[in-house]
């Protein structure tokens, strides 16, 4: 008979091994909440206890397994064109003055990283916004986006880019036609031209981010802000910040904390951060 529940100290285990890998804080009246998503992974996984389970994903090598529970813990819910004010902002701004810049300086790149991109509703919707943008002159840019995450499931959905109808339903009806194809039982692919033009990595944020190049024109770290404490989303947002263009942009969930990103770039609308171009 397996014992799922979790006791006191072995919650207090978990909150503490995802701040301190992760940098989530697990609320300390989550218990319950944990202990159904536990039962749910320690059904596939094999482990008879939390204990167990514990034990195995405190030692070394096994950060793999640490990894999938605490991808059990938090939550990798996105949606297609979430939040319209940033895909708004996307066309009537910054890719105008993108395009523009691109020109002047004789350049094709376009770089664009999604940051905690869960299972690629966030990239895949970016990749459509620009398609829409430049329309046939979009096959003459290099336009990849990164998209990272430490969910291995997610990355692995956004991967394949199918996906059930109802994340769609905030994105614009012609793009339906344009960028999906229906595969049966309300499931849908993005096509692949789309999907060829997004990168899945596995990317923990609260690690040193200098492996990443950097000169990003717009970065996107939307809605996982809010799992960290104050002093890594600092950490976070001065590390993005570096990891900007001049005159890049950098797009936070509008119920993320601005008062960090204010710190290192400026503020052009609610959730919208840009670090000074070059004078
Ligand atoms: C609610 S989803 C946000 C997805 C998307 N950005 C959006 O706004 O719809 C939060 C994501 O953050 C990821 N996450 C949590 N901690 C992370 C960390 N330390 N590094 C990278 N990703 C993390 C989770 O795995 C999850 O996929």
């Amino acid at each position: 008979m397996e014992n799922t529940d979790l006791v006191g100290a072995e919650f207090d285990e978990l909150r503490r091994l995802a701040h301190q890998k992760f940098g989530i804080i697990v609320p300390a009246n989550a218990q319950s909440f944990l202990d159904s998503r536990l039962r749910g992974f320690m059904s596939m996984s094999g482990h008879s206890s939390v204990a167990e389970l514990l034990h195995e994903a405190r030692s070394d090598g096994r950060e793999d397994l640490l990894i999938n529970v605490v991808e059990h813990l938090s939550t990798n819910h996105s949606y297609f064109y979430r939040e319209p004010a940033h895909f708004e902002f996307l066309a009537k701004r910054l890719l105008p003055e993108l395009s523009e810049r691109l020109k002047r300086d004789r350049s094709r790149d376009i770089r664009i990283w999604s940051a905690a991109a869960a299972a690629g509703e966030e990239a895949y919707s970016v990749v459509m916004a620009m398609r829409e943008f430049f329309g046939p002159h979009y096959q003459d840019l290099d336009a990849g986006i990164l998209a990272t995450d430490i969910a291995t499931a997610a990355l692995r959905r956004g991967a394949l880019g199918e996906y059930k109808s109802d994340l769609f339903r905030h994105m614009p009806p012609d793009w339906k036609q344009k960028y999906l194809e229906y595969l049966g039982d309300d499931t849908y692919r993005v096509i692949q031209a789309v999907r060829d033009d997004v990168m899945f990595r596995w990317l923990n944020l609260t690690e040193p981010l200098d492996k990443l190049r950097g000169r990003y024109h717009l970065i996107l770290c939307r809605n996982v802000m809010i799992y960290f404490d104050d002093a890594t989303r600092e950490n976070l947002v001065r590390n993005l910040s570096n990891l900007l263009a001049p005159g890049g942009y950098l797009f936070i969930g509008h119920t993320d904390n601005p008062d960090h990103a204010r710190i290192y770039l400026d503020q052009i609308q609610p959730a919208i951060f840009r670090k000074k171009a070059k004078t």
